[in-house]
């Protein structure tokens, strides 16, 4: 049975009448990897906060998006947030959103481990220091005080990997979460989400404008434009003979910008 299957999901903005996707349908293996790539706009966000359940209210969906066998279309909002974290989980391309601005970072991770995960004090705490290790932080007691506006875009987007590996979901959603980090940290990071993949077997779907981070990760490939699916298909197939002009034009001008990353992947895993 596939993880996740997406069928004919639109996403429409009503004020405006505008459709931002439509008509996108693809599925997820279980202990697979499927890379969303496109231009900027074409509506890859959109998609995947709609199986979180995510968009504005503005924006309503419709389709089909079956997660483990169950509708998460029109699902109660209850219902998808106890899915959330704990099955389903999403690494923001805007890190600092995920966060909430009033809490320390460790308060944060400590109620999100709590509330997901049902640990008491104790192992809530055991676990976040767990987390800070994973992230090799060299002083995790001060990061846990800090409030999100006081750490770096990358620092949080780090935080934000750490804990949704953490809670060992079945599927997680990263969307560009490697951007605001320096190569070294953005290196160490997938190498983690490499070994954890192989370790847990939790799928991925990833969003990156990366090709040579994409041919590293994926197993499958959907290639978006203007809100639409224009080519699916396996990663191998797609960067050995994409069929679309647009994959293509992809392929054959982002590859060559994330070259120099993919070798030193390569010689690293
Ligand atoms: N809350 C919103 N209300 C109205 N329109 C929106 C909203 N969020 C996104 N859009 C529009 O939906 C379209 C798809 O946006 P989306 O953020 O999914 O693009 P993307 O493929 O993720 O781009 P990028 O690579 O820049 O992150 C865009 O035209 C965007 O302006
Ligand atoms: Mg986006």
């Amino acid at each position: 049975m596939n993880l996740l299957e997406v069928k004919d999901l639109e996403v429409r903005d009503y004020k405006h009448g505008k459709a931002l996707v439509e008509h996108i349908s693809f599925q997820i293996k279980p202990d697979n990897c499927l890379a969303i790539i496109g231009e900027s706009g074409s509506g890859k966000s959109v998609s995947c906060k709609a199986i979180m359940g995510i968009n504005p209210s503005g924006l309503l969906s419709r389709g089909s998006i079956m997660f483990k066998g169950e509708e998460l279309i029109n699902k109660d909002t209850r219902d998808l947030r106890k899915l959330r974290g704990k099955s389903l989980s999403m690494i923001m391309q805007n890190a600092m959103s995920a966060f909430d601005p009033s809490c320390t970072i460790g308060t944060f991770l400590y109620e999100v481990l709590q509330e997901h995960l049902g640990l008491n004090k104790k192992d809530s705490y055991r676990m976040t220091a767990g987390i800070f290790e994973t992230l090799m932080l060299k002083d995790p007691e001060d990061i846990a005080k800090k409030y999100p506006h006081q750490l770096s875009g990358g620092m949080l987007q780090r935080v934000m990997i750490a804990l949704s590996i953490a809670l060992k979901p079945d599927l997680i959603i990263a969307d560009e979460p490697t951007t605001a980090l320096d190569s070294i940290t953005q290196f160490e990071l997938i190498k983690q989400m490499i070994r954890i993949r192989k370790e847990t077997g939790i799928s991925l779907i990833f969003i990156s404008h990366d090709l040579g981070l994409v041919k590293t990760l994926a197993d499958d490939i959907v290639v978006m434009k203007q809100g639409r699916i224009v080519e699916s298909g396996s990663a191998a197939d797609i960067f050995r003979g994409p069929k679309s002009e647009y994959a293509k034009y992809l392929v054959g001008t982002r590859m060559a910008l994330g070259n120099k990353f993919r070798t030193i992947m390569r010689e690293a895993v």
